[in-house]
């Protein structure tokens, strides 16, 4: 059987949301539709309801993520965002990633709740690693390896440590798909995919441009 390639978008703290509009028309009747392609774009919180609306509107074969969420539940937790009002907008999840872990002291054990919450709420949890030693949650079938060297650098990690390093954690955690994070652009995007034991990239700074984004999910689609 032939493997997922994930493709996500990245967007960090980018983009207006008429910007976001923007890209999601272009992007989103450049896709081709293929149930082996899973591209993802995850906004900013402010712009997650109305990209669900576009997406739904235009019909486009993306699915829309958030790039966190609440390890508690509905409640009195001021300025948290819940899974469960975010699985009316989201699919998907980014949890774990450096820029939380270094910036807003984010710990493995708070991941665990996130991947909790997620997983209580049909949203798929997407944990980023920055090597083989962090833990992913039990339960959570996505994790993204994101060394922090990579990441916004334009110095990707090699082909052979980054399918290493995702091999190492198949074999940790079992039925685990596992994407590589890290100045990924059209350019190198075919290389990764090629690997083994890559699923897919997660996408940042290359993802903001539609153009070089449409390039990276085409190239990706000639790969399934
Ligand atoms: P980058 O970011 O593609 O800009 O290196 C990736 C990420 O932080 O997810």
């Amino acid at each position: 059987m032939k493997k997922n390639i994930w493709i996500i978008a990245n967007w960090k703290s980018n983009k207006t949301i008429a910007e976001g509009l923007d890209w999601i028309s272009q992007v989103g009747s450049q896709i081709s539709k293929n149930d082996q392609l899973k591209v993802v774009v995850c906004p900013t919180f402010s712009a997650l309801s109305e990209a669900k609306k576009a997406v739904t509107v235009g019909n486009f074969p993306l699915m829309i993520g958030s790039q966190d969420l609440s390890p508690f539940g509905i409640g009195a937790y001021t300025g948290e965002e819940p899974a469960q009002v975010l699985s009316q907008l989201v699919d998907l999840a980014i949890l774990g990633h450096s820029e939380r872990r270094q910036n807003f002291g984010e710990t493995d054990e708070m991941v665990a709740k996130k991947v909790g919450q997620a997983l209580a709420n049909n949203i798929t949890p997407l944990v980023c690693v920055q090597d083989g030693q962090t833990p992913v949650p039990q339960g959570c079938p996505l994790a993204a390896y994101e060394p922090i060297f990579a990441i916004g650098t334009g110095n990707p990690d090699t082909l052979e440590n980054a399918n290493n390093v995702a091999a190492k954690l198949k074999q940790s955690y079992g039925d685990l798909e596992v994407l590589y994070g890290g100045s990924v652009t059209s350019d190198n995007v075919e290389s990764f995919i090629a690997q083994e034991n890559i699923n897919g990239v997660l996408v940042g700074g290359a993802s903001l441009e539609a153009e070089e984004f449409i390039k990276i999910c085409k190239i990706a689609g000639e790969k399934i």
